[in-house]
């Protein structure tokens, strides 16, 4: 059965494929959390760069005007499609704990976590992988020179960018512990305050440090003075990093995951992130039911329980792959999802508690997502982050590069929830060297009629808001559409469904109190979703989520001269 099952798959892929090869768009398209972001990319397409080149081009952008979300000192994943070889790879730029790091290192001498301890400070800052990320994007794949695809965001660096409405409430969340790091009040506050709109967050050091990756790539980061700043500094504010450890740091080539969902492929990424695997499981439970054709109560339920088993099955079984095994051929098999969905009953919630119990934790709110698509077909969906706003909030002294607190998407304790309220087991327990397990899932959809890039920022939201996307996508081709939809959410612990303001009318909470679920509703919205696509007949759309500030656009390339 399964082997039928998996030639089948294969048949359709390759059927998929067949189409694809023989097309190119007609335009290019960029969406992006941030403008001077997606106008980093455009330039370098329009440069003559390939969608790699605006991937890189655009991770460095965001590093220097959205320091809340990603950067230098952060990680991240990057979904690639080689159209030339018409393969989907997935880049792992993902921090590593570092080698003086241990199980226990947040717990006090009782064996309880020290509040904060893996979310402010520099022990709670995991290797960064996003420089490595972005040498090899450029060098592997790309077409034009590092120095000149870094160019736009040391330009945004040197000269500033203006502060916007977004900015000032990121800032206003972490102002004390901004205000307490002088390197980082000195560069992200004015006058120790959060800065007023339009005024310019200037990052000379941050400037420096990109022109020095420009000329030495990733030695010009993990090894000489940049290596040693960062590690003095990290050392200082009571942190564990070593020389050793930003040296030895590797990127990690990784198979996504890929399934199939109505006559969508879909690929997201593998472990360290739990996004592909619990998309799979998610989509493949609704798979057994006919959505399209159900009331909204009864739609809604069904994606919420096929929320809450997948999120079970991420606290159990999820963690770095390269240390733990997890079980990445059962998890994303369509029988399992199958089995799963026996235990669904159609008019009655099942309370998280009656699902196995977990043997016994996680991850950031901020984050950020990029979407790219060139006219070869050349395609980037990446998700990168520094974790919690302004992650660590330690800025690493002369060097610009603010420190992620990626380290708290560890399961510090096992069975107790992080600040996210995400519970995990052992599988993601603290060890030297591995990655803390992620949400973050970018993803590219093939149909048969084009493709599809979409992801956003969110913590342990971002699985089920790229999940509404997709289902948004079965029925309309607007990628607007697919940004803006309300969103709801559940994650197994806490057993309720989250939603945004206009997510569900007080009839369809009423009759979902009716079934047993348990409802709350969120103060305002949630994520930053930014889409592309390309659809063979009706060309190329491109779109940023309306609740923040990004910008989406498709443009023409003119062809270069032969
Ligand atoms: N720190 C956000 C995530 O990796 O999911």
């Amino acid at each position: 059965m399964n082997q039928q099952l998996n030639a089948f798959i294969l048949i359709f892929c390759s059927l998929l494929s067949i189409n694809s090869l023989a097309q190119t768009p007609p335009q290019a398209a960029i969406a992006t959390a941030h403008p001077l972001a997606t106008q980093a990319g455009q330039k370098i397409i329009l440069q003559g760069g390939n969608a790699f080149d605006a991937a890189v081009a655009i991770t460095a952008a965001l590093a220097v005007v959205e320091p809340y979300s990603s950067g230098l000192g952060g990680g991240g994943f990057w979904l690639l499609r080689d159209a030339q070889h018409n393969k989907i790879l997935m880049l792992d730029g993902r921090e590593t704990a570092p080698a003086r790091a241990h199980r226990d290192m947040y717990l006090d001498k009782d064996g309880h976590y020290i509040a904060g301890s893996s979310v402010d400070g520099a022990l709670a800052a995991g290797i960064p992988g996003t420089v490595a990320a972005m040498v090899h994007l450029s060098a592997q794949y790309g077409v034009l020179p590092l120095k000149q695809v870094l160019q736009p965001a040391i330009q945004y660096a040197e000269q500033g960018f203006p502060v916007t409405e977004h900015y000032q409430k990121m800032a206003a969340f972490r102002l004390s512990l901004l205000q307490s790091q002088p390197e980082s009040a000195h560069i992200f506050l004015h006058n120790n305050q959060v800065p007023e709109i339009g005024s310019l967050i200037i990052q000379k050091n941050l400037a420096n440090t990109l022109k020095r990756i420009a000329e030495q790539g990733r030695a010009g980061f993990y090894q000489g003075p940049i290596a040693d700043r960062l590690v003095n500094s990290v050392k200082a504010a009571g942190g564990i990093w070593q020389l050793d450890d930003l040296k030895n740091y590797q990127i990690k080539l990784r198979q996504p995951i890929v399934f199939k969902y109505q006559n969508m492929k879909i690929s997201s990424v593998a472990p360290p992130s739990s996004g592909g695997i619990a998309l799979a499981t998610i989509l493949q439970i609704l798979q057994n039911y006919k959505l399209n054709t159900l009331d909204e109560v009864s739609r809604t339920h069904l994606i919420v329980e096929a929320m809450r088993r997948a999120y079970r099955d991420r606290a159990e079984y999820l963690g770095d792959s390269d240390f733990t095994g997890v079980p990445v051929q059962r998890l994303t098999s369509p029988r399992y999802a199958q089995e799963l969905a026996k235990s669904i009953q159609m008019n009655k919630a099942t309370p998280s508690t009656d699902l196995p119990a977990i043997t016994h934790r996680s991850e950031g709110q901020d984050t950020t997502h990029f979407s790219v698509l060139d006219t070869q077909g050349n395609m980037v969906s990446a998700t990168m982050s520094i974790n919690y706003p302004f992650g660590s909030g330690v800025t690493a002294k002369g060097t610009g590069i603010l420190l992620n607190d990626e380290m708290d998407d560890f399961s510090a304790l096992p069975g107790t929830p992080n600040v996210y309220g995400l519970v995990g087991a052992q599988a993601n327990a603290i060890a030297a060297g591995k990655r803390p397990l992620s949400s973050m899932s970018p993803t590219i959809i093939e149909t048969g009629q084009g493709f599809a890039l979409l992801g956003t920022p969110g913590g342990s939201r971002i699985i089920t808001m790229v999940l509404l996307g997709i289902l948004t996508m079965e029925q309309t081709p607007e990628t607007e559409q697919w940004v803006s939809r309300p969103r709801f959410h559940h994650q197994y612990l806490p057993d309720k469904i989250f939603y945004e303001p206009e997510a569900l009318s007080s009839d369809v909470i009423r009759k979902l109190e009716q079934m047993g679920h348990h409802t709350k509703q969120l103060d305002g919205t949630y994520g930053n979703m930014q889409a592309v696509s390309w659809n063979y007949k009706n060309g190329v759309q491109a779109a940023s989520d309306p609740r923040v500030e990004g910008e989406a656009i498709v443009f023409k390339v003119p062809k270069k001269p032969h």
